[in-house]
C-alpha cells in the first residue's frame, strides 16, 4: 500500500519506527510534513498539495500531528479522508482528544473510571468546586495541556482558588480533579492498537515532582497490566473513537483512572517494554484499510 506519515520531523524517533515497520512489510512510505502542506478547495474537487505537487494515489495517512498544530493538522488530515483516504487516526478523534474537558466527558460517560472532576467558569462557587472534588489539594489542568505544562497541584485552599482566578482572568479553560493521591508520581501508558493493549508501562517520576510525563524527566519502565487496567484501557479508546492511542491511568484506592488519551502517542514505549508497537499498527493498516473508511460514531 501507499503509506503516507503525516509528521514533522523525519528524525522524530515514532516517525522512523512506523516508516521501518511498513517499509519491511513491503509498503511503500511517503514522510510529508503536514504543516507544509496546503489544501486547494474547489467545487468538487478536493486536492492535498505538497512542494508544487498533488498529493494522490495516497492509500493511508497515518497522523503524528503536534499539539500545537492540531487545528492545522486536522484539517488536511480531514481533506484526506475527504479522498477517502484510510487514516489511523480521524480528525475528529484527534481533535476530540486534544480537549480535556470533552475527553472526560466522553470517557465519563461510557462508564471508564477517570478522577472525579469539575469544569466551571464563574468565579463565584470556588469553594463549591473545590468541594466537589474533595478539597484541597487538588490538581488543576488547562483544557489544552500537553507533556505536563499546565497541571497544577494545588496543596491548599488558597492556592487552589489563587490559580484558578488566574486562569479565569486569562480565560483559559481549565478542570479541577480530584488529587489521586496514594499514587501520585507514577502513572501507567497502555499503548492501543485495534482496540487491543499491545504494550505498558510505568512511569515514575524521578524527583519529588507529582507528575510523571517522561518530558518532565519521569522514567519508563515495563510493568504487566491487571485484566481490570487492560479492560479500562480498551474502553477508553472505544469511547474516544481511537484504534491507536496511548491511554494514561493511575492506580487508585478504588481501581484504574483514565487521565488522558493520547492520540499520537511516542514510541519510547518500545524502547522500555521491547514489544513491537510499529508493526502491531501497520498489521493494524493491513487488515483494516481496504474495508474502507469507518465512520465515527462516538457522537460528541
Ligand atoms: N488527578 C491527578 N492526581 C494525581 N496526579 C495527577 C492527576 N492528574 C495528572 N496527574 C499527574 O500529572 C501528569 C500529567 O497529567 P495529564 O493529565 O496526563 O496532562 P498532560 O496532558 O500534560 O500529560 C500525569 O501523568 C500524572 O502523573
Ligand atoms: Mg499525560
Amino acid at each position: 500500500m501507499k503509506i503516507v506519515i503525516l509528521s514533522k520531523g523525519p528524525a522524530n524517533f515514532s516517525t522512523k519506527r512506523l516508516k521501518e515497520e511498513a517499509l519491511k512489510r513491503g509498503h511503500e512510505v511517503r514522510i510529508v510534513n503536514y504543516a507544509k502542506c496546503y489544501v486547494t478547495l474547489e467545487r468538487g474537487i478536493p486536492v492535498v498539495r505538497y512542494k508544487g505537487k498533488n498529493l494522490s494515489d495516497v492509500d493511508v495517512i497515518i497522523p503524528r500531528i503536534a499539539s500545537s498544530l492540531t487545528k492545522y493538522g486536522s484539517a488536511i488530515v480531514r481533506q484526506f479522508e475527504m479522498q477517502n483516504v484510510f487514516t489511523t487516526t480521524t480528525s475528529i478523534a484527534l481533535v476530540r482528544s486534544r480537549d480535556k474537558l470533552r475527553s472526560m466527558q466522553l470517557l465519563a460517560k461510557a462508564g471508564v473510571g477517570i478522577p472525579k472532576t469539575v469544569f466551571a467558569r464563574e468565579t463565584a462557587d470556588l469553594e463549591d468546586v473545590l468541594e466537589q472534588v474533595g478539597g484541597a489539594p487538588v490538581i488543576i489542568k488547562v483544557a489544552r495541556g500537553t507533556h505536563g505544562n499546565g497541571v497544577v497541584l494545588a496543596e491548599t485552599r488558597k492556592a487552589a482558588k489563587a490559580v484558578m482566578q488566574a486562569f479565569y482572568v486569562e480565560g483559559v479553560n481549565f478542570l479541577v480533579q480530584e488529587f489521586i493521591e496514594e499514587s501520585a508520581g507514577t502513572d501507567i501508558r497502555a499503548f492501543v492498537v485495534n482496540g487491543k493493549v499491545v504494550a505498558s508501562m510505568k512511569r515514575q517520576s524521578l524527583d519529588d515532582d507529582f507528575r510523571s510525563n517522561l518530558h518532565q524527566g519521569g522514567q519508563g519502565t515495563s510493568i504487566k497490566l491487571t485484566d481490570e487496567e487492560r479492560r479500562t484501557a480498551q474502553k477508553a479508546a472505544k469511547a474516544m473513537g481511537l484504534p491507536v492511542c496511548g491511554v494514561d491511568m493511575m492506580r487508585s484506592a478504588r481501581g484504574p483512572l483514565v487521565l488522558e488519551v493520547n492520540s499520537s502517542p511516542g514510541f519510547g514505549i518500545e524502547t522500555v517494554t521491547g514489544h513491537n508497537v510499529g508493526e502491531k499498527i501497520i498489521e493494524y493498516i493491513e487488515q483494516t484499510a481496504k474495508a474502507g473508511r469507518r465512520k465515527d460514531k462516538i457522537g460528541a
